[in-house]
């Protein structure tokens, strides 16, 4: 199957290896990067347009002209301690900015939509593993603009054709190795880098956010999946989306805490550095498998 597929959010971390694996199974991409967030880098050669999603006028322009068959929407602001500071701004970027994405792909004939979702819709799980029809009930604004996000998708693909797919990610990690993209964030605030810095000497000393959490040693636990098979999801949705849509969990199964995050990165480094424990993140549920 080949397709136009814009995929906003492209130069980021998960969007970029998904654009690049969307091209590579011979579909057209178009990408759309917002200016301040992203790499140009991370684009190569697939085409690009440079715009802010929060730019409803340029971003339905864009629509018309490329008439995307299919749109994977990854862009939006998703650290979750910085979502409770800046509220605002998240609703702004993630759920207006979405509605105008929605809108222009209406008006250029789009029916097809592969949302970028995530496990923090859940919040504070009432169970482990979780299945998808478990309630949603997020704990900070980040996983709230998420959730208010897959709920306009149901009621639109109600009231029109849209097909949706919202693949709820839990803690992506890895790189795509082949095609020289992975995870580069400015500021970097996600574990899994952040310890590998501390390996690298390029930070002081690895941190551990909260010890006192109900789990066996004590250390927030997450189900990490690896980029890559991320994008695979993205490619195998919009293969089954017109028959079968609706919102999907993406992760391993299984979780590592913290401190066997940092153990596994000092055994396969070979390095020794410090590690200093402070109180719990603002925000952070204790396990998400
Ligand atoms: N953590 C530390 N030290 C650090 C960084 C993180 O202890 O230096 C802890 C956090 O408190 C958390 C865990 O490691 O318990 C993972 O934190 P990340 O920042 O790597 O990832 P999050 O779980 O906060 O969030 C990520 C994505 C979200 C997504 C979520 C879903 O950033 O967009 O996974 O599980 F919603």
């Amino acid at each position: 199957m080949s397709m136009r597929v814009l995929v906003t959010g492209g130069a980021g971390y998960i969007g970029s290896v998904a654009a690049h694996m969307m091209a590579g199974a011979g579909n057209q991409i178009l990408v759309i990067r917002d200016s301040s967030k992203g790499h140009r880098r991370a684009v190569g050669d697939l085409d690009l347009e440079v715009l802010d999603i929060e730019d409803a006028a340029a971003l339905r322009e864009s629509c018309l002209r490329f008439k995307p068959e299919a749109c994977l929407h990854f862009a939006a602001r998703s650290l979750v301690g910085e979502s409770r500071r800046e509220p605002e701004s998240y609703f702004r970027t993630n759920v207006e900015g979405t509605a105008n994405l929605l809108g222009a792909l209406a008006a250029a004939g789009c029916r097809r939509l592969v949302f970028s979702s995530t496990a923090a819709v859940y919040g504070e799980p009432a169970r482990v593993p979780i299945l998808e029809t478990d309630p949603r009930d997020p704990i900070n604004p980040y996983g709230s603009t998420k959730l208010a996000v897959e709920k306009m998708l149901e009621e639109m693909s109600r009231a029109s054709d849209l097909r949706y797919a919202s693949l709820r990610y839990f803690n992506a990690a890895g790189a795509d190795v082949d095609a020289g993209l992975g995870e580069d964030h400015d500021p970097e605030t996600h574990l899994i880098p952040k310890v590998i810095e501390a390996a690298l000497g390029r930070e002081p000393q690895a941190v551990i956010f909260g010890t006192d959490y109900p789990t066996p040693d004590g250390t927030c636990i997450r189900d990490y999946i690896h980029v890559k098979d991320l994008a695979r999801a993205h490619v195998l949705a919009l293969e089954h989306i017109d028959e079968e849509g609706g919102a999907f969990n993406l992760g391993n199964g299984q979780g590592f805490s913290v401190r066997q995050v940092i153990d596994a990165v000092k055994k396969v480094s070979g390095r020794e550095f410090e590690v200093v424990e402070r109180p719990r993140r603002e925000g952070d549920p204790g396990i998400l498998t």
